[in-house]
């Protein structure tokens, strides 16, 4: 039995769940539910993330003991989680006490092994991100390139991980481990931010309390854990690392779910700690997007949060499930809009699984007195059993690679196949005809699909899927698994039973529509430079386009994936630059007289990103490179930093 260990990340509790982290940790649960379905030994992990200064002014904000505060929201997530049935394992706080031992255990073997020093950091901290930026890296009057807000200067003595050591290790690691990160495209951009230098890492800080203190042994009470680097090792303490070690046979784990904000400390600081502690990295590290509502940004201020409970209150918690695993291509970005998730709901729920099970319940009804037998399914529908055997079995590899919404989307040609029959084969008319084993033969053709399509939506729809197995005479288990997916066998003479219909049409949306953004703000900041601003404008008047115009233009970071000169042209090159999407794109590129294809690959590049694709010399072009130039040649503008391909100019 394999052991198989996933785990989603600790969440902060400094705000209360929305539907970002419920996203996580319903692509979790669906994992773990699945790996136990096939029978592995599974333990999934989720949590909360307690310490560091954030935390601790929030707290003080709210005018309540730090711990009492984290107490309190750490418990909102584990609450809904119940509500949503999550199926954790285990749920850590990174203020439980075994894992405090663990950490200090973790810090104490870095030291031994001469991976952590100390010495003193002066740097522009931002407390929300809780990082350290170099000058070079910060915005406009020293704000936190991430966040936006403004950073503060911090000089303290502290104890640095020797990161820098790793670079060469982590390297090797992802040219083996091409799977390590996923989706793929993510692997290039993490890659070139290590190739770009990794400085060693400030692991200690003394401006504040509420973390873990460093090991006794060190008698130097005043220092208290990065943040990361405690929160971090959750996913081994979990397992008792540095404690009683009991679960530590579930390490590696399988897969560790991220946002793709949160990627570079996965993929980057969490594998140099467990090097350093000579542990083995995790499997897979997936990276997924983010969720915006109604295309827009979501925040406290703008009061458009979307609420998980709101949603599952109005819509059904396993509907809303579905659609959030349905609706996005794993690692790309989602946007939540109830005229989405209605229309999902209708065509592939209500229209699709629901109307076949409606179906077959009634003619079955009609024609048996509910009585299901699959006697004579192989004889009259063949070829209807073989495609949909053959399309099952190619499942497995989608959830392998974390493509839930492809293997949803495969998943679902099983209903059209059972549509299919039913409309060709209209036992309505073989009965008329006499023909009632022929027609009771392609109902149970439906009622075979239906059930195995259920244990494989099962991970993803428990509890309707439960219900509908109910109704169809069996249980989603281990066994049934074997027995209808891998021997693709069929169920035994049964009598289904006569439910209501579990997938209603939503006709108007059910939940009150997000407050609009408050555009209003704007002319008043331009009437205020206007007034106070002396300077009379130099910029020519003729041509110009308002800041709205100018964002029209989508222009993107992107990385270089592939590049090939394009033969018979002595100017294109062709390439495939990645833009965080889930394909990369090809962009052909006039540029050879000044870059050769060589120089350009995995090296980062400004993309106007929605201009209409064009052909040249026959090839599509999806996209236009950034670049500058006069009598000295031609130079492409990238970005100062490496960025995440994708990111957003402007
Ligand atoms: N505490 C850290 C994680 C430490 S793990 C060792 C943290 N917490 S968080 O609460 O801010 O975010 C947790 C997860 O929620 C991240 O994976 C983040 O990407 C995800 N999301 C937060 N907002 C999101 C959206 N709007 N959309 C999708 N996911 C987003 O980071």
């Amino acid at each position: 039995m394999n052991k198989n260990y996933i785990t989603t990340p600790i969440y902060y509790v400094n705000g209360e769940a929305h539907i970002g982290h419920a996203y996580t940790t319903f692509i979790a649960d669906t994992l773990a539910r699945h790996s136990r379905l096939l029978g592995n030994e599974t333990y999934f992990l989720t949590g909360t993330d307690e310490h560091g200064q954030k935390i601790e002014e929030s707290a003080k904000k709210q005018n309540k003991p730090t711990q009492e505060f984290a107490d309190e929201i750490s418990a909102t997530f584990k609450n809904l989680w119940d509500e949503f049935d999550i199926s954790y394992d285990q749920f850590i706080r990174t203020t439980d006490t075994s894992h405090k031992i663990g950490v200090q255990a973790a810090f104490e073997k870095m030291v031994a092994n001469g991976d952590i020093y100390k010495d003193f950091y002066e740097g522009n901290y931002c407390v929300s991100c809780e990082t350290f930026f170099p000058e070079s890296q910060l915005m406009d009057g020293g704000c936190c390139p991430d966040c936006g807000r403004v950073t503060t200067i911090i000089k303290e003595e502290s104890y640095f991980f020797r990161l820098s050591k790793y670079e060469k290790p982590l390297m090797e690691y992802y040219e083996a481990h091409k799977d390590f990160i996923l989706p793929k495209s993510r692997r290039n951009e993490v890659m070139s931010f290590v190739r770009s230098g990794l400085h060693d890492l400030s692991v200690t800080r003394t401006s504040f309390s509420w973390g873990i203190s460093v090991p006794e042994s060190l008698n130097d009470p005043k220092h208290v854990m990065y943040v990361w680097l405690d929160a971090l090792m959750n996913y081994v303490t979990a397992l008792g690392y540095g404690m009683d070690e009991v679960k530590m046979d579930f390490w590696p784990a399988n897969v560790q779910l991220v946002g793709k904000d949160i990627l570079r400390f996965h993929a980057i600081y969490w594998p140099a700690f467990l090097m350093s502690l000579g542990l083995p990295l995790p499997k897979h590290i997936g990276a997924h997007g983010w969720w915006t509502r109604d295309g827009e940004k979501m925040s406290k201020s703008k009061g458009n949060v979307v609420d998980p409970r709101e949603v599952a209150k109005h819509y059904g918690a396993e509907n809303f499930r579905y659609f959030m695993m349905r609706e996005v291509p794993f690692g790309q970005d989602g946007d939540f809009s109830q005229r989405a998730l209605i229309d999902r709901m209708n065509s592939d729920l209500s229209n699709d699984l629901g109307n076949l099970l409606n179906r077959i319940i009634g003619m079955s009804e009609k024609y048996s007195d509910f009585a299901i037998d699959s006697v004579n399914v192989a004889q009259y529908h063949q070829k209807e059993l073989h495609d949909a055997d053959t399309i099952l079995a190619t499942l497995e590899g989608y959830f392998d690679e974390l493509q839930i919404h492809r293997y949803l989307e495969e998943l679902w040609k099983i209903f059209t196949i059972g549509n299919k029959a039913i409309e060709e084969h209209a036992p309505w008319v073989k009965v008329k005809e006499g023909r009632l084993n022929e027609a009771l033969a392609t109902v149970a053709l439906v009622a075979n699909l239906l059930a195995k399509a259920s244990i494989m939506l099962h991970s993803v729809m428990p509890k309707t899927t439960a219900t509908i197995a109910d109704a169809l005479g069996f249980e989603i288990t281990t066994a049934s698994y074997k027995a209808l997916i891998t021997d693709k066998g069929l169920l035994a003479p049964f009598v289904i039973k006569k439910i209501p219909p579990l997938f209603p049409r939503v006709e108007e949306p059910l939940m009150q529509e997000a407050p609009k953004a408050m555009i209003e703000e704007e002319p008043k900041k331009e009437v205020a430079l206007k007034t106070e601003d002396k300077k009379v404008s130099t910029v020519p008047s003729e041509g110009l386009i308002t800041i709205d115009q100018f964002f029209q233009t989508a222009l993107k970071i992107g990385t270089v994936l592939e590049a090939q000169e394009v033969p018979k042209s002595s100017k294109l090159l062709k390439l495939q630059v990645d833009l965080g999407e889930e394909v990369p794109r090809q962009i052909i590129a006039g540029i050879r007289e000044y870059y050769s294809a060589e120089s350009l690959i995995g090296t980062q590049v400004c993309v106007v990103a929605n201009l209409k694709p064009a052909k040249l010399m026959g090839m599509l072009s999806e996209g236009m490179l950034l670049a500058a130039k006069d009598s000295e040649g031609l130079s492409l503008i990238r970005p100062e930093k490496p960025r995440f391909s994708g990111s957003s100019i402007g």
